[in-house]
């Protein structure tokens, strides 16, 4: 910036500024005029600025009303202040990592899952009032899962700070296991309204980041796993898991890695319904998401975990005949999409590079109500199909209500269900074949077409034949004309 222009921001900034008091100051006058008494006025603002300030007090401090609190970081305590913030510090644990902190922190975790509960939430869920277990922006070490004492709780929060599993962790566990330690009621959720929370989740190579198990309403936001070698995340029964805003990879990459066709594990493996996955990046899993329950709803995903090429799988919908997922505004980063039998799948504004695609895999032939429509593909001219079906196990037999339209494809071969082409010739007989571009072979459930003809002649003209994927259309005499066709395979049958 040069000095003139500096010299003319500054002004303007000034100008602005002038402007903006002078402005508000209008409004308060104004304000004061129509309240008519000043003495009331100021007494409001007063009384409005003294409700501001009981507010934020509130917050941070439940037992007290209007009092200047220390803040938490200052005096972490066991909360003569804060009785239901629970500093895992204060119970021994050992921010440094160095040594075990297992104990301390499922002792504050005790703590917070038994304070007074505040009626309840699902039936059988005791309301915990929002307890909290902060891990002061500590880093520790643990050996083993970290699991509330008691289910039937909800509304509390574990957040702020790093959990490594030690060389001894079970290989079979997870960092965070929300599972019922009682195994008794069967009917009712384990949890809700569990909220874990900027957290760094050190799986070492043994075992998983985090289960969700039968649980509700359960918040998993801004957490970065690694090292997992079985699941990141891992939900089972229960449902509406948010994950969101979050990073999970095996290995602590950026791409291009030399040990990528080693990578393993499943960042997420979703066994509910009704969950969400939000602007989460998966960098390193040999499956970044694996579904096999309904009406989950991804977006904003970033898959780079495996190409595809090595043998990975960015989203694996394992939902045969009933599949219910809504893909939208991800970015498969040379990691397709594989869905089985899909019947119910949306797929959009989603972009696709390095030869990534969907793969649409026969189970039993069965293929309905799916649309993949308004995505970008980007590739390598190998000639990958952007849709691709895999028939390996068995031919698709049942196709109805499938729209594969307004994708774009860059260096790989557009498939799409809808299609249109023009012709130009001179003689009766227009062939034409649509069998590049058209997904399902030899599958035209409507055809429309126009035939312009410059000629002084007014040809009679039909469609003769549509088979193959191939439209034939005659005219009575020679002519030369341009001949327009529209294809759809998608109608409903
Ligand atoms: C991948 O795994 C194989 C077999 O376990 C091993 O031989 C190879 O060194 C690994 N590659 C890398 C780059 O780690
Ligand atoms: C069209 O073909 C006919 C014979 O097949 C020929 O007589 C005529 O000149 C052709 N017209 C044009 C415009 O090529
Ligand atoms: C339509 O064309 C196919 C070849 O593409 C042929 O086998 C079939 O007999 C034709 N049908 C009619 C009614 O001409």
């Amino acid at each position: 910036m040069t000095r003139k222009s500096l010299i003319c921001s500054l002004v303007l900034v000034m100008i602005v500024s002038f402007v903006i008091i002078h402005v508000c100051g209008e409004n308060f006058h104004v304000r004061k005029i129509s309240n008519g008494n000043h003495h009331e006025t100021i007494r409001r603002l007063q009384s409005l600025k003294a409700s501001l300030t009981r507010h934020d007090s509130i917050a941070s401090t439940p037992s007290s009303s209007f009092s200047h609190s220390p803040s938490p970081s200052s005096q972490p305590s066991e909360g003569m202040n804060n009785p239901r913030v629970f500093y895992v510090t204060s119970y021994g644990a050992d921010p440094t990592g160095n040594s075990d902190s297992t104990e301390a922190i499922l002792a504050a975790i005790a703590d917070a899952a038994n304070v007074l509960s505040e009626g309840h939430l699902m039936e059988g869920i005791n309301n915990l009032g929002g307890a909290q277990v902060n891990l002061e922006g500590g880093n520790y070490l643990i050996r083993r899962s970290l699991m509330l004492p008691v289910s039937g709780v909800g509304n509390l929060m574990i957040h702020g700070g790093t959990l490594k599993a030690s060389d001894d962790f079970p290989i079979d566990g997870y960092i965070i296991d929300l599972s019922s330690t009682s195994s008794n009621e069967k009917d009712s959720y384990n949890f809700e309204y569990i909220t874990l929370k900027d957290l760094l989740l050190d799986s070492n190579f043994r075992g998983g980041g985090i289960s969700v198990i039968n649980s509700l309403r359960t918040n998993i936001d801004n957490c970065y796993i690694t090292h997992f070698t079985t699941n990141g995340i891992l939900v089972q029964s229960g449902h509406e898991t948010y994950i969101r805003n979050s990073f999970l990879g095996q290995h602590i990459t950026a791409g291009g890695d030399k040990a990528e066709r080693n990578f393993s594990g499943t960042a997420i493996n979703l066994q509910g319904n009704d969950n969400a996955v939000t602007d989460v990046v998966i960098f390193s899993a040999q499956i970044g998401i694996m579904v096999t329950g309904q009406a989950n709803i991804f977006s904003g995903v970033h898959c780079y975990n495996k190409a595809t090429g090595f043998g990975g799988t960015g989203i694996y919908l394992k939902l045969p005949g009933l599949t219910q997922t809504r893909i939208v505004n991800s970015y498969m980063d040379y990691t397709s999409i594989v869905a089985e039998d899909p019947v119910q799948l949306h797929i959009s504004g989603s972009f696709f590079l390095g030869d990534a695609n969907i793969v649409l895999k026969s189970m039993n032939g069965v293929l309905n109500g799916v649309t993949i429509v308004d995505n970008m593909f980007s590739g390598s001219n190998q000639g990958v199909e952007i849709v691709h079906l895999d028939k390996s196990n068995s031919p698709f037999h049942q196709i109805d209500q499938v729209i594969v339209d307004r994708n774009i494809a860059r260096g790989m071969s557009l498939k799409a269900t809808v299609a249109k082409m023009s012709m130009q010739g001179n003689g009766t007989l227009w062939n034409v074949d649509f069998n590049n571009v058209l997904l399902f072979p030899n599958l035209i459930k409507n055809v429309q077409y126009s035939l312009s003809s410059t000629g002084r002649s007014f040809p009679r003209h039909a469609i003769r034949n549509v088979s193959d994927n191939r439209v034939v259309i005659q005219t009575d005499k020679v002519v030369t004309a341009n001949v327009f066709v529209m294809v759809d395979q998608s109608m409903v049958n």
